[in-house]
């Protein structure tokens, strides 16, 4: 029997796990007839799936809903039905307050959850939803098979939660503890994305580098391990992965940055401060020279490798001393690309109760300084590319007509003129051109195809 086709709209905020989450959300959501769209005016089900990471994410949510709303209500005089469900970790830490203040929301649920969407949707035709628990089974036991509909550069769950509690993060508190998949489980769901058009596999997790799942032989393997298990699938060219934290950082995994070509030269390693003060009051568990010395082992296993990290300026307490620290750290590193952000108290934080919070001004005045230098850094890590050919990934089509976009084994975004048969392949560009944050190029293998024909 074939099931009407209903149309669902997901929007997402936040960091690559929810855009994941989201896609699998489509995946679970797909046998009850349910097809993503672009638009929110004529959908069957609005998901908004929220970040609660920095400042006004709760704002945010509400006035989507607002939005929401509306096209519900027109809907509704039109004589049609429309479910609206607030899903992510705004859900998960306010998921009572959006209950509240939002009657016309149907579903409110957490990440850990949302395997039992199709089982809350049901009910929701009935009644409201809120399911904000930490079920005792995984998710990841109930979810489906990869549907590998994800293209050239797909990502693969493989760890979740916090354990650490820095006590300026609520992720702890949205995504519950840590948990790693088991190796085959992931092995799989990489070989179906394979056989779907990927070419390349980020592993994500918000510590992806605390990895410790169960391996082939049944003891604990760590992130390196499962990195060579996975690049031991043919037709997978490259692997990466995301987030790390410096304290997960063991030398199995450096020593795979050496050992395994189709491991890309590019860490996201976040730092948050050069301060050792303020790594402190942060509960980082590490110093800034602990930093550097990671920094330098991974240089020494993989000399090309592009650095990237994350920074929290203004922290409380933070002095002009203690900025400088982090200014120098930068300059002693070099970063390939960074973000920074001003530090924002999140509530039910430690740090968010910390006095010596401070003033904003304050706060804007370090983050221009501190933008101003990584950008630099950067430009200029990208013109050093200026001249050389590199293998590029194109795994969608460019801003204009006529143009792929692709990334360079660093992952620099690049743009260059292509055809779009060639969307998904690995080619040899050669890079013409650089901005901070961007290549253009030109592609060479492309050009030796077309003078044989
Ligand atoms: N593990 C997540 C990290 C998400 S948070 C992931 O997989 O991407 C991304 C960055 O946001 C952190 O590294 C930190 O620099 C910043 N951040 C986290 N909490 C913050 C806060 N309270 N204020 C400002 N920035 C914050
Ligand atoms: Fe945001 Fe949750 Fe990711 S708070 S950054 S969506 S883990």
């Amino acid at each position: 029997m074939q099931t009407a086709k209903k149309k669902l709209f997901i929007k997402t905020w936040g960091c690559q796990m929810n855009e994941y989450d989201s896609s699998r959300m489509a995946d679970v959501l797909s046998p009850l007839g349910y097809e993503t769209v672009d638009a929110p005016e004529s959908a069957d089900m609005m998901i908004l799936n929220t970040c609660h990471i920095r400042e006004k994410a709760t704002d945010k949510v509400f006035s989507e809903l607002g939005r929401m709303r509306e096209h519900k209500e027109a809907k509704e005089a039109r004589g049609g039905k429309m479910l609206i469900a607030v899903a992510g970790c705004v859900a998960q830490a306010e998921g009572d307050l959006i209950a509240r203040r939002a009657p016309y929301v149907d579903m409110v649920f957490g990440p850990q959850t949302y395997h039992q969407l199709p089982q809350m949707v049901m009910k929701a035709t009935g009644e409201r939803v809120v399911n904000v628990d930490f079920p005792a089974e995984s998710k990841f036991d109930f979810l489906p098979g990869e549907k590998g509909r994800q293209g050239a550069a797909a990502f693969l769950s493989v760890q979740e939660g916090c354990d650490k509690f820095w006590t300026f993060c609520v992720v702890p508190y949205t995504r519950g503890s840590e948990y790693s998949r088991p190796v085959q489980k992931i092995v799989d769901d990489a070989k179906r994305l394979r056989d779907t058009g990927a070419k390349e596999i980020t592993l994500l997790g918000q510590n992806v580098n605390a990895y410790h799942g169960e391996g082939r032989d049944g003891k604990t393997w760590g992130l390196g391990k499962l990195i060579a298990a996975l690049a031991c699938i043919n037709g997978i060219a490259r692997i990466r992965y995301m987030t790390s934290h410096p304290r997960d950082m063991d030398d199995e995994l450096i020593e795979a940055h050496k050992n395994i070509e189709k491991l890309m030269p590019f860490m996201h390693l976040p730092v948050q401060s050069g301060s050792d003060k303020i790594l402190n009051d942060m509960n980082r568990g590490h110093t800034a020279e602990k930093y550097l010395a990671i920094i330098e082992k991974l240089r020494r296993a993989r000399p090309d490798i592009a650095l990237s990290s994350d920074f929290i300026i203004g922290f409380p307490g933070e002095t002009d001393e203690d900025f400088e620290r982090t200014a120098d750290l930068v300059r002693t590193v070099k970063f390939a690309s960074a973000y920074s952000f001003k530090f924002s108290a999140r509530p039910g934080t430690p740090a968010a109760a910390m006095k010596n919070q401070i003033h904003e001004t304050i706060k804007d005045e370090r983050l221009q300084i501190l933008q101003t230098l990584l950008t630099e850094q950067q430009k200029s890590f990208n013109f050093r590319y200026i001249g050389k050919e590199a293998p590029i990934l194109f795994d969608r089509a460019g801003g204009q007509p006529g143009q792929l976009h692709g990334r360079t084994p660093w992952n620099q975004a690049l743009h260059a003129e292509g055809p779009e048969r060639l969307l998904g392949s690995l080619e040899t560009v050669l890079i013409t051109g650089a901005t901070s944050n961007s290549l253009t190029g030109q592609i060479v293998t492309q050009e030796r195809v077309v003078k044989r024909a």
